[in-house]
């Protein structure tokens, strides 16, 4: 059998839309009053730290209450027939409960916890506790804060995420505005005659050589994708 071929995907909040998941610039991007903006950075977690861990025990719960769509599930099944790679700007943990394999969270996730002490030790929540609080400590002794990367802050996976764009066969975009750096540039590094696809149902702005846009959802895009892609 010949090798697969590599597809490595960029997915963003888009992909959870028919989840029940909001995006964050479209309407819905507001928690109670708060820009979820003004939420998910250093400065708010120095000012109000538990208004920060209310903010993630929230959007925790709202995660336990959804499930994956068509879109997280077409993607796990091409792994049937491709090595499919997937970055996702997603805390979710939508695309693994779907069943993909190969998951890079380039903006952390949801459902883990990390020490602000040394060493930074990351520790899994689980569904029967799923909450943090002021004084929930690492063995260590230090405060845990959202494995999450917030505004202003580096993204470590990013050298990861490029080296896997540049191995790409086919690259695919799904749900994301391409708004927020440095996430959005990953596509500067995908090969020169690799194909780029892109799933949307809104207009989004990356310019550059010919991408094949289909515009629709998550779950009708991926269904006319895998359709493509299988027919080579
Ligand atoms: N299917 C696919 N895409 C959809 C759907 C759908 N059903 N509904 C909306 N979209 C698209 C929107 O048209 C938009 O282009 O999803 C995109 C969502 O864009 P953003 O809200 O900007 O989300 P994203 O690009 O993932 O944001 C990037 O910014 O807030 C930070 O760290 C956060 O990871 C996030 C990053």
């Amino acid at each position: 059998m010949s090798k697969q071929k590599k597809l490595v995907v960029l997915t963003g909040a888009g992909m959870s839309v028919e989840s029940g998941l909001a995006t964050f610039r479209g309407a819905g991007g507001l928690w109670g009053e708060h820009r979820v903006e003004d939420v998910a950075t250093p400065e708010a977690w120095y000012r109000d730290a538990k208004l920060v861990l209310d903010f993630y025990n929230y959007r925790r719960k709202e995660l336990l209450s959804v499930k994956p769509n068509a879109g997280h599930i077409a993607l796990a099944e091409l792994e049937k027939d491709f090595n499919v790679q997937i970055i996702t700007q997603n805390v979710d943990d939508l695309h693994e409960r779907a069943g993909s394999t190969q998951v890079l969270h380039l903006h952390g996730e949801l459902m883990k916890v990390r020490s602000t002490g040394p060493g930074e030790q990351v520790y899994d929540l689980t569904e029967n506790n799923y909450e943090t609080h002021l004084g929930d400590k690492c063995p260590y002794g230090y405060q845990l804060r959202p494995h999450i990367v917030w505004f202003g802050e580096a993204v470590p996976e990013m050298e990861n995420a490029i080296s896997l764009v540049e191995q790409a066969d086919i690259f695919l975009i799904i749900g994301t505005s391409m708004q927020v750096y440095p996430a959005a540039g990953l596509i500067h590094y995908v090969k020169k005659d690799v194909p780029i696809y892109l799933i949307d149902p809104n207009e989004v702005g990356v310019h550059g050589r010919g991408i094949h846009v289909i515009k629709k959802g998550a779950g009708e895009g991926m269904k006319e994708f895998s359709k493509l892609v299988r027919q080579g």
